[in-house]
């Protein structure tokens, strides 16, 4: 998000790179969270659905896809609904709690076989009471452009790796399979 804080009190991590190809998808996408640099609406344009529960970051996305302010939480869509979903850097902004209905949601929109996309980093516990932000810059490479970003959430009880991940995913039923190595920023393909 674009608000900047004072640099005294963020934990900024090193320079993430992400390379961001071109992947087949069928139908609509639906991304969660698709405000801010809309980095999937970049790469699919017209094809994706961006919801986002703040307008300010539906509105600064770039025109492409049809955007929608709405709440993952709550998402007003039918039942099996898209083939693929996706959250791009999206729920380290949310708390566990918001993570758990948003995954079910998730499940709930995608058809049997869809897939949803993540991306996401790994957040430590937090180690000093004075960084109240956790910040990873990136520089995200999509085939027709390049982006340097940085994406900051307060820092608290945000802890979250691949692992959050994938047990939450085999709690609501999604199939996976983990088998690149991640690093601090990982993603991850998760089939109903
Ligand atoms: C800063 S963006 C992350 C990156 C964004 N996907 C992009 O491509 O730049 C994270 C977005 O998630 C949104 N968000 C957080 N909680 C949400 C929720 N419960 N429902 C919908 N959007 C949410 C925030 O408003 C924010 O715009």
């Amino acid at each position: 998000m674009n608000d900047i804080p004072s640099p005294d009190k963020m934990f900024m991590i090193n320079l993430q790179e992400i390379e961001l190809a071109d992947f087949p998808t069928k139908g609509w996408i639906l991304d969660i969270g698709g405000g801010g640099e809309g980095v999937i609406g970049r790469l699919k344009g017209n094809l994706v659905v961006a919801i986002d529960n703040r307008k300010k970051e539906l509105e600064e996305a770039p025109e492409g896809p049809l955007k929608i302010i709405m709440d993952a939480t709550d998402l007003q869509f039918l039942d099996e609904s898209f083939e693929t979903v996706t959250a791009f850097f999206s729920m380290m902004y949310m708390d566990t709690k918001t993570r758990k209905k948003v995954f079910k949601e998730a499940y709930r929109v995608l058809r049997p076989g869809g897939v949803f996309h993540l991306w996401d980093v790994t957040i430590p516990a937090q180690t000093d009471p004075s960084k109240s932000l956790f910040v990873v810059p990136l520089k995200i490479t999509l085939p027709d452009e390049v982006i340097q970003t940085g994406y900051g959430v307060p820092w608290k009880d945000r802890e979250q790796d691949v692992e959050t991940y994938t047990d939450l995913a085999q709690k609501i039923g999604f199939k996976f399979e983990v088998g690149v190595p991640q690093k601090q920023v990982f993603q991850l393909k998760l089939i109903k």
